[in-house]
């Protein structure tokens, strides 16, 4: 921990570790991204990544390709999927994958067999799903267990969703598939999703969380009662392991943990 960053401690609902702003959230997550690759290579020859979706990790994305940040990571043994993916072909700017692609992992020496992206080509969501489970379980080798990844980044939506697990939808609960196919009524869209258990078995399971309007529901999320199908971010408790939070001030403003830090950052 660094003197611009404070950490607090919200027991079961994680470690938040509070920033300045957008470009030191990126950093942080950069700097996670190398240190937990680099540990699982070195502790199991391989390093299992989900990445997230939106618009926070693409920062990161472009640090971790820049001179800076990209000899630093093992990217030869590292395997990469995604937490979930909106129903759009990889060249949609939509596209999770396809974005990931374009700010980093075409710009890194990753063996384009081990970059991961949903099946969005296929005909149906539900066939897309099925392909990327059973993809799951073929890379990792597990046959009826839960993959487990060594690092999963997610985000959290204004309404309290993560990966593609939205408010009011039955993939919250979800507790024997790998992945969801589903219709999210309030985006009158399709998205795919890795479910709870998956998502909770990571080793490190990280949110990336920046700016104001996050701020209320990250305090309902961290500090409010529990409902998980109001705000299923609630959902994310990691069975082994932490749950970290790392979010920028403007983030973290509404944490009541959090008051005093606008005196000591002197913002
Ligand atoms: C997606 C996501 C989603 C995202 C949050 C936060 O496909 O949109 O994976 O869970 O992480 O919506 O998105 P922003 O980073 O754009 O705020």
């Amino acid at each position: 921990m660094n003197a611009t960053q404070t950490e607090l401690d919200f027991g079961t609902r994680g470690v938040v570790r509070v920033v300045p702003d957008g470009e030191a959230l990126a950093r942080a997550a950069a700097e996670t991204f190398v240190r937990a690759t680099a540990a699982a290579v070195a502790d199991r020859g391989m390093a299992f990544v989900a990445l997230s979706g939106g618009s926070t990790p693409k920062r990161m994305g472009e640090l971790l390709a820049s001179d800076e940040f990209r000899d630093r990571v093992p990217w030869e043994q590292i395997e990469v999927f995604w937490g979930d993916e909106r129903w759009v072909a990889l060249d949609d700017p939509q596209s999770n994958a396809g974005e990931a692609m374009r700010a980093l992992l075409d710009k890194v020496p990753i063996p384009p067999s081990r970059v991961n992206p949903i099946p969005t080509e296929v005909s149906e969501p539900e066939v897309a799903g099925f392909m990327y489970a059973t993809q799951l379980r073929t890379v990792f080798g597990e046959t009826d267990g839960v993959p487990r990844f060594d690092l999963v980044l997610l985000g959290m939506g204004d309404d309290g969703h993560t990966a593609s697990l939205f408010p009011g939808t039955a993939a919250i609960r979800e507790q024997e598939a790998l992945v969801v196919a589903h219709r999210v009524e309030k985006l009158e869209a399709v998205r795919l999703t890795l479910t709870p258990p998956v998502l909770n078995a990571g080793r490190e399971v990280v949110f990336l969380v920046g700016g104001a309007a996050k701020a209320a529901t990250l305090k309902a999320v961290l500090e409010g009662p529990e409902k998980v199908d109001e705000l299923p971010s609630q959902a994310i408790r990691p069975t082994d392991g932490p749950l970290v939070w790392l979010v920028d001030e403007a983030a973290a403003a509404a944490l009541s943990r959090a008051t005093d830090l606008s005196h000591a950052g002197g913002g």
